[in-house]
């Protein structure tokens, strides 16, 4: 089978020595792959910035912006079977990039900022995917019911949705424990371990549900 992955953060610059980004560390998403790997699939995993080890035998395409995530994906996507989005893509993006450093001259500064393509969300509107789509709900409130929203919105086949307001799990840390969100209201715990062991459990329910 061929997957496609993304992972990490995005940086979205506002000038040459200054981006705005996020606390992912982008380890789920790696752990997905090389637990794919491992199974004997193939892996094309579209990361942005992370300090983690490439995964022996994925293809990686490396990115940094939204915009570049997007992209890639537009590209890679018709040759995967499945599609797995645990990338922590920035919804917004300075409006305008500056060319030169940012000066400091008044008390304060205010940015304005755009809507970054919504990835996940064109997968089957924009990009015609029509393989099993994977999402991930990242929510400090209402876990399930914004899962599940997401879920029917995005067209997903499965929503991994975790609550960041846990400390100790998610974001930047090598556990987690989240919920996993079918159509139907169907929903499957999978308690906090490991995000290679996590990773393990994730696949193996995709997998058996598409064989
Ligand atoms: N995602 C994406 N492209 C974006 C933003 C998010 O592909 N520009 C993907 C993430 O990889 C993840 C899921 O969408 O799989 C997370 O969705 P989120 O940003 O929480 O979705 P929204 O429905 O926009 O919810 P919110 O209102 O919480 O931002």
């Amino acid at each position: 089978m061929h997957l496609l992955i993304t992972a990490g953060p995005t940086r979205e610059p506002l000038d040459p020595v200054r981006y705005l980004t996020n606390r992912s560390s982008g380890k789920m998403g790696y752990a997905l792959a090389e637990a794919a790997l491992a199974e004997g699939h193939e892996v094309t995993l579209i990361s942005g910035p992370v300090t983690l080890p490439e995964p022996a035998g994925v293809q990686l395409v490396s990115v940094e912006t939204a915009r570049q995530m997007f992209e890639a994906v537009q590209a890679h996507l018709s040759s995967a079977q499945v599609a797995i989005f645990a990338a922590a893509v920035a919804d917004y993006r300075p409006a305008i990039t500056s060319t030169q450093k940012i000066k400091k001259q008044s008390e304060t500064l205010t940015l304005e900022l755009e809507r970054t393509e919504d990835i996940l969300g064109s997968a089957r509107s924009l990009f015609g995917f029509r393989g099993y789509l994977v999402g991930f709900a990242a929510e400090t409130e209402k876990l399930i019911e914004h899962a599940q929203d997401k879920l029917a919105r995005k067209g997903c086949d499965l929503v991994v949705a975790n609550d960041v307001s846990q400390p100790g799990i998610g974001f930047d840390s090598s556990e987690n424990a989240v919920t996993l969100c079918l159509p139907g209201g169907e929903t499957h715990v999978l308690p906090q371990q490991s995000k290679a062991a996590l990773a393990a459990e994730i696949l193996r329910f995709v997998t058996h549900r598409l064989i």
